[in-house]
């Protein structure tokens, strides 16, 4: 399972063990991300250059601008991250990154980066999908095997993962139009808060009444998701106060309950209907506090669950060294090319 081959003479090949260091490059929105992980679950170094402040100002991520921050960043991160582990070139078994989905001019600085490494020390490369690296930060510091049930919950991705195994996710649920965190983001604009207001919104959803307003929930497929007439409903909501002062802490809570309930409730049911009893939580908005509080009271139905720390639900390179490590779907050719969205 865990042999990989070298680069330039495809005849060697680095078996990966527990002892084996993966560093990993992760460029696909805003942030500059390396690390090395070993045996895929204990995190030697992790560094992440954040680019929130470029884009504070423009109110969302400018692709261009991204690319060429990554492209200033990322020896300076790649070197640190070296440092901070006391490890050289020659010590790391593979070198991987993120190679989609994500932005694609992003994704070449991480990728050609990787690939260098990898080529440059005849080590094999190892190209990750962005959403099963998410997955896999639950991974880190813990003994978690499948199968089990992952809630994906990102800024471009909603989704209910089947995963079975190490080679095979499904992929049986997901959101027919906005993502749990760019729903989030929006309903922040929409009440003043800055970019990205997920967070932030988060935090003021705490001092409201989350039974203040009743909103809509919307009527898809079994596991699958929309959060776009939701986003019209607090549009509206919003505007029928005219002038008046907003009651901002009320409607953010009112928003969150019903985003956090609907997500625990389609999750309740997949792990119903596939008999598992684990289910973990991933993507940046794994860090809101209610619904991690709620995914966490399935542990009253005897299941084992399991969130990341916050610093590996964002984005950082140590869930695509941990995805590297165990997924077998990987995109291991030297040739593979970057790609902008999920791939059959
Ligand atoms: O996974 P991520 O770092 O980037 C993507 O791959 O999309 O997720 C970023 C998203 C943003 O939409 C951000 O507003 C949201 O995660 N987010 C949150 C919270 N922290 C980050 N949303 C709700 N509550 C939070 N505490
Ligand atoms: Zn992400």
């Amino acid at each position: 399972m865990n042999k990989r081959k070298n680069t330039l003479f495809n005849n060697t090949s680095v078996t990966l063990n527990n002892n084996s260091f993966i560093m990993a490059i992760e460029t696909s929105c805003d942030e500059t991300a390396c690390a090395i992980v070993q045996g895929g679950r204990k995190v030697i170094s992790n560094i992440v250059a954040s680019q929130i402040k470029t884009h504070e100002k423009y109110g969302g991520v400018i692709p261009e601008i991204a690319a060429r921050k990554h492209l200033e960043a990322i020896n300076v991160v790649i070197d640190e991250t070296f440092k901070q582990s006391g490890l050289s070139p020659d010590d790391i078994s593979a070198f991987a990154c993120t190679v989609g989905p994500g932005l694609v001019g992003c994704l070449l600085v991480g990728m050609n980066a990787a690939k260098s490494l990898a080529l440059v020390y005849d080590k094999p490369f190892i190209g990750v999908n962005h959403l099963n690296a998410h997955v896999s930060a639950n991974f880190i510091d813990t003994d978690l095997k499948p199968p089990f049930i992952a809630l994906l919950v990102s800024g471009g991705h909603t989704q209910i993962i089947d995963v079975k195994s190490y080679s095979e996710l499904e992929i049986i649920g997901e959101t027919i139009d906005d993502a749990v965190g760019e729903a989030y983001d929006k309903v922040a604009r929409l009440i003043g808060l800055p970019y990205p207001g997920g967070a932030k919104l988060d935090e003021l959803a705490r001092q409201g009444n989350p039974n203040a307003f009743k909103l809509p929930e919307a009527k898809v497929g079994e596991f699958d998701f929309s959060f776009s007439g939701l986003k019209t409903a607090v549009l509206r909501l919003v505007k029928s106060f005219d002038g008046k002062a907003l009651p901002a802490a009320d409607i953010c809570a009112s928003f969150q309950e019903c985003v956090s309930s609907t997500l625990i409730k389609k999750v309740k049911h997949a792990l119903e209907i596939k008999g598992y009893r684990q289910v973990v939580i991933a993507g940046g908005v794994a860090a809101n506090s209610e619904i991690r509080r709620k995914i966490f009271e399935l542990k009253k139905y005897g299941c084992r669950v399991n969130a990341p720390i916050m610093k590996y639900c964002t984005d950082n390179a140590s869930m695509v060294a941990s995805s590297a490590f165990f997924f077998n779907n990987t995109y291991d050719d030297i040739d593979v090319e970057v790609f902008s969205r999920v791939k059959a």
